[in-house]
This record gives C-alpha cells, sequence and structure tokens, in this order.
C-alpha cells in the first residue's frame, strides 16, 4: 500500500511538471485526485488492510492526499500568474510612441474640375443627363452618322467587345440617347469617362470628356459661339484668348474646335501645346440634320448645336499641368497639391 502511495506522489509530480496548460493541469487533478482516481482508491481499499495497519496507513494517504492537493493549488496559482503575465505583455501599449498621422480623403482633381465645370454649364442652363460606357456600336456610331467601314471611324481608335458593342470613345452617343426619350427643347451635358486607343502627354486611354447639346426652334452657330465663350470668360477668365477653328465632324455641320491659349507658356509655345502657343479642348459644331432621322425630330423645325469638352485638357490649363499622364498616376505629391 505504501508503494503504491509512493508511486503515485511520483506520478503527480511528473503530471504537474509536465502540464503547461489549465486543461492539463485540470485533466491531472482529476486523474490523481478524483472520484475515479487512484487517490480515492486507495481509500477505499484501506478497509481490506489489517487492523493494526489500516490507521497508519490511513493517516500516512490522508497526509498525502492533503499533501497533493496543495501542490495542485500552487501549480494552478502558479500557472494562472504565468498566463496573466503573458497577456498583459501581449497587450502593452507604449504611450510614448508617435501618433499615427490620418491623412483625410479629398476630392480626385478630376472630379472636381467636373463638378466646376457641371456647375458652369448649371449656371448657363444645362440640365444633368447620362449614358453608359459600354456603348452599342449604334449609338457611338451609326445613329451619329458614322455608319461601319466609313474613314470617319479612324478619328477615334476603339475599343471593341464585339462587333456590336464597344467602350464608348466620346460622350457624343448620349445626345442620341437624350433625344430619343425627350422632345425638344433639349438642353443637356452629359459628363463621363471615355476611352481610345491613343497615348501621349496630351492623350491617355481613359479620359473624361462633357458633352453639351441644346435643340429647340431658331438656334443658331452665334448661340454656340455665345455659350463657349461665356464658358471660357468664366472658368478661365476675361483675359485667356480663344479660337473657333474650322473643324469636321461626322455629327455635325458645320463644325468648329475650340482651342485656348496656352497658359503653360502664356501662349508662346511649349512642348505642351506642341509649339503652337493653343491647346484643343473641345469639338463642336451645329447638330447635322441628318441625326434627326434616327430620333424623329423635324429637321424643318428645330435646329441645335454640341460640343464636347475633355476635362483633362480643361485641368492642365486651368493648373498649369504639363502632362496628362500625372491626373492618373495616384502620385500623393501630385494629388495632394489641390
Ligand atoms: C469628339 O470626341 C467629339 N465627340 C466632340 C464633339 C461633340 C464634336 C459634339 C461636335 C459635337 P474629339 O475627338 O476632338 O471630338 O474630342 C473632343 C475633346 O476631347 C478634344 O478637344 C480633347 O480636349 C479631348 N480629347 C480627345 N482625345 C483625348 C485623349 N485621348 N485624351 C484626353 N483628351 C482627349
Amino acid at each position: 500500500m505504501k508503494e503504491r502511495l509512493q508511486n503515485l506522489l511520483n506520478e503527480a509530480d511528473e503530471l504537474i511538471t509536465g502540464a503547461c496548460d489549465e486543461k492539463a493541469l485540470s485533466e491531472a487533478r482529476t486523474r490523481i485526485l478524483g472520484r475515479k482516481g487512484e487517490l480515492t482508491s486507495i481509500l477505499r481499499s484501506l478497509k481490506d488492510l489489517p487492523a493494526d495497519e489500516r490507521s497508519a496507513v490511513g493517516q500516512l494517504a490522508n497526509r498525502i492526499k492533503a499533501d497533493l492537493e496543495a501542490r495542485f493549488d500552487k501549480a494552478e496559482a502558479a500557472l494562472n500568474e504565468r498566463i496573466e503575465r503573458q497577456k498583459l505583455a501581449s497587450e502593452f501599449v507604449d504611450v510614448t510612441l508617435p501618433g499615427r498621422r490620418f491623412i483625410p480623403g479629398r476630392t480626385h482633381i478630376l472630379n472636381r474640375v467636373a463638378n466646376e465645370l457641371i456647375e458652369v454649364f448649371n449656371g448657363l442652363g444645362f440640365q444633368l443627363a447620362e449614358g453608359p460606357e459600354v456603348e452599342l456600336d449604334y449609338y457611338n456610331f451609326e445613329a451619329l452618322n458614322i455608319p461601319r467601314d466609313h474613314p470617319a471611324r479612324d478619328m477615334q481608335d476603339t475599343f471593341y467587345f464585339s462587333e456590336n458593342v464597344v467602350l464608348r470613345t466620346h460622350t457624343s452617343p448620349v445626345q442620341i440617347r437624350t433625344m430619343e426619350k425627350q422632345k425638344p427643347p433639349v438642353r443637356v451635358i452629359c459628363p463621363g469617362k471615355v476611352y481610345r486607343r491613343d497615348a501621349d502627354i496630351t492623350h491617355s486611354p481613359m479620359f473624361m470628356q462633357i458633352e453639351g447639346l441644346w435643340v429647340d426652334k431658331g438656334v443658331s452657330f452665334a448661340d454656340l459661339k455665345g455659350v463657349l465663350t461665356a464658358f471660357v470668360h468664366v472658368y478661365f477668365g476675361e483675359q485667356v484668348g480663344l479660337r473657333f477653328r474650322p473643324s469636321f465632324f461626322p455629327f455635325t455641320e458645320p463644325s468648329a474646335e475650340v482651342d485656348i491659349q496656352c497658359v503653360i507658356c502664356g501662349g508662346t509655345g511649349c512642348r505642351t501645346c506642341s509649339q503652337t502657343g493653343w491647346l484643343e479642348i473641345l469639338g463642336s459644331g451645329m447638330v447635322d440634320p441628318e441625326l434627326y432621322s434616327f430620333v424623329n425630330y423635324d429637321p424643318e423645325i428645330y435646329t441645335g448645336y454640341a460640343f464636347g469638352l475633355g476635362i483633362e485638357r480643361v485641368a492642365m490649363l486651368k493648373y498649369g499641368i504639363p502632362d496628362i499622364r500625372a491626373f492618373y498616376e495616384n502620385d500623393m505629391r501630385f494629388l495632394t497639391q489641390f
């Protein structure tokens, strides 16, 4: 019996030393001291000992029981202390470290310029209209008087999804979509992203345009000149020169492009304006009456004008940015200037 008790002590020692967490220690305690444990079984078998040994062995067993309980309690306390220390160490906060800087977000410069332009044209009486960036060939080309295989398609190098679906190359398809839905008077601006296979310091493969369209009775080229001149003077200032240059678009007749004086070189000629002193910001013209046949407007009653303005070009001129790619490179040093 004494040997069983000694073995039990040895076993308890091993279990306590080996228990590395609460679960292992609790299992060890149950195994040694639990109701079905070894010590309980020894205590139960005391009654089978001869009467003269029973008392001494009984006292020894009870001492050992008390001793084991104390050892388990001590081991448990030590383990809890270790866990608490580890927890405190892992949650330690060094209050002397410098704080993290919070950089608030801001509107991208191109969206800001777009919003400013929308505001100017709202002030000139234009309502907002929208159309999809993934567009049908019909709206992007055909209904704008650019038939399939016509050389005018070469003016806009296009990303095709399929034969009939393209990434819109300009915001002009919104003209047709708007006229399909609405009878004159129509006076809208349509801002949005457009896509072309085009890349250098003044051309980006994705860029933004604002389309303008005004169709009503008696709208003339003089109205077009008046509104665009007012826009340039409101946005860039009275002192900035602009010129209307004859041009060609399949959907306007007559057509003109508007250039404004290059603010980067002050009109003397630089890399950005290709040494001309001028930078083109928009295409425009009187809506070609041919378009009215696609939307059931009577060309004998209505006339109108349209224009398409490049937002990046406007932003470049407004803020003196010589290279269009700066807008899309996500360099925070550039973007946080504005
Ligand atoms: C057009 O896109 C016509 N839809 C404009 C128009 C509308 C004419 C209504 C008549 C009536 P154009 O390809 O010239 O035209 O582009 C218009 C403007 O978009 C240009 O003046 C220029 O400011 C800008 N632009 C054109 N291509 C790019 C490009 N790759 N990157 C940045 N801006 C561009």
